[in-house]
This record gives C-alpha cells, sequence and structure tokens, in this order.
C-alpha cells in the first residue's frame, strides 16, 4: 500500500492542526445554535469522525451515500442515493462535511436536494479541494487545504476502493492507475 504513495502532500500532524482550526472555526460559527453534520459516504468517513471531536457545541450527526454514475471515471453530474438521511433536517443548521471537491457536481446536487427540504442554513466544509477541476460554481464555507490536479489518496480518500486507511493525504504513483 504505502508503496503505491508518489509524494506525501499532509502529514498526520498538518491533517492534524489543520482539523483542530476548521473545529474552533465552525464551534464559534455555530454557538448557541442546533447544528446537523452531514457526512458525505465513504470518503468523509474520516475526516467527520475527526472533525467532530473538535467541534465543542452540541451537534448531530447523519450520513449521505452518493454514486455519481455513467461510464467514463469522471463524474457525471447524475448523482444516485445510495443511503439518505435517517432524520428530517427541516429548520436545522446544516453542514456538509466532504474529504474533498473536484468537479464540484456531486455536491452541487447534494445542495440542490438538501435545500429542497428547507434548512435553516446550509454550509460545506471540506478537507481538500482542486479548484482547478471545478465545473459548478459553489461557495465553499469551510475548507482545509487547496490541492494540485493530482490523483489523491489517503485519510478517507479512495483509489478503486483502496488507500482509505492510509493516515495522511498522499498522491498516488502513476504507475499504479496506468498500467
Ligand atoms: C469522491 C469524493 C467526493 C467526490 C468529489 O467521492 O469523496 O465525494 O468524489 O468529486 P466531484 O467534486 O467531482 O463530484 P466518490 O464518488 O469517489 O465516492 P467515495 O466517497 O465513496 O469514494
Ligand atoms: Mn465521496
Ligand atoms: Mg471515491
Amino acid at each position: 500500500m504505502r508503496e503505491d504513495v508518489a509524494q506525501i502532500l499532509f502529514s498526520e500532524k498538518q491533517i492534524e492542526e489543520k482539523v483542530a482550526e476548521l473545529g474552533k472555526q465552525i464551534t464559534q460559527d455555530y454557538k448557541g445554535k442546533e447544528l446537523v453534520l452531514i457526512g458525505v459516504l465513504k470518503g468523509a468517513n474520516v475526516f467527520m469522525s475527526d472533525l467532530m471531536r473538535k467541534i465543542d457545541i452540541p451537534v448531530t450527526i447523519d450520513f449521505m451515500a452518493v454514486s455519481s454514475y455513467g461510464l467514463s471515471t469522471e463524474s457525471s453530474g447524475v448523482v444516485k442515493i445510495l443511503k439518505d438521511l435517517d432524520q428530517s433536517i427541516e429548520d436545522k443548521h446544516v453542514l456538509i462535511i466532504e474529504d474533498i471537491i473536484d468537479t464540484g457536481l456531486t455536491l452541487h446536487y447534494l445542495c440542490d436536494n438538501l435545500l429542497s427540504r428547507k434548512p435553516k442554513s446550509l454550509k460545506i466544509c471540506t478537507l481538500l479541494d482542486k479548484p482547478e477541476r471545478r465545473k459548478v460554481e459553489l461557495k465553499v464555507d469551510y475548507k482545509g487545504f487547496d490541492i494540485p490536479d493530482e490523483f489523491i489518496i489517503g485519510y478517507g480518500i479512495d483509489y478503486a476502493e483502496k488507500y482509505r486507511n492510509l493516515p495522511y493525504v498522499a498522491v498516488l504513483k502513476r504507475a499504479v492507475y496506468e498500467k
């Protein structure tokens, strides 16, 4: 697994510090409000688990699992809900937690979908952002790091479902996906 890593972009320590910073900011911004964190499975699983423990106000959590379908490896923008929320978000402050934003199509769909359920507010928090790749405009409210247009793995992010358990964020070796 680790032999497939070309370069470590963000170490465990760098991620930990950034997550703590984001948690502090979110704590301040949502003080006195009822906050629902929505993790987007599977990628956001690791970030969500770490981040929620750095948020020092009462929160509830929920998850959605979505998949873009279509034959290409590119996100088609047509998103299928594999698992929906367990609870209503009507009149709640909602923060979507993502591991990475690439084209933005997944979140664009998700925001549209969640807004129709009439939350009191809806914001986005992502650990990583590849702004170069964006196909639809998206307002990112909380962001960990901007990253270059490389194949990223680790800290929840997969290539062909592997590498999610790497504790850091890394660039995948070209040889792995070009073979
Ligand atoms: C990845 C990532 C984001 C999405 C970003 O999820 O976790 O959810 O793609 O891409 P986009 O901005 O181009 O839509 P993926 O669909 O691979 O599912 P996973 O989280 O289960 O790995
Ligand atoms: Mn995902
Ligand atoms: Mg994936």
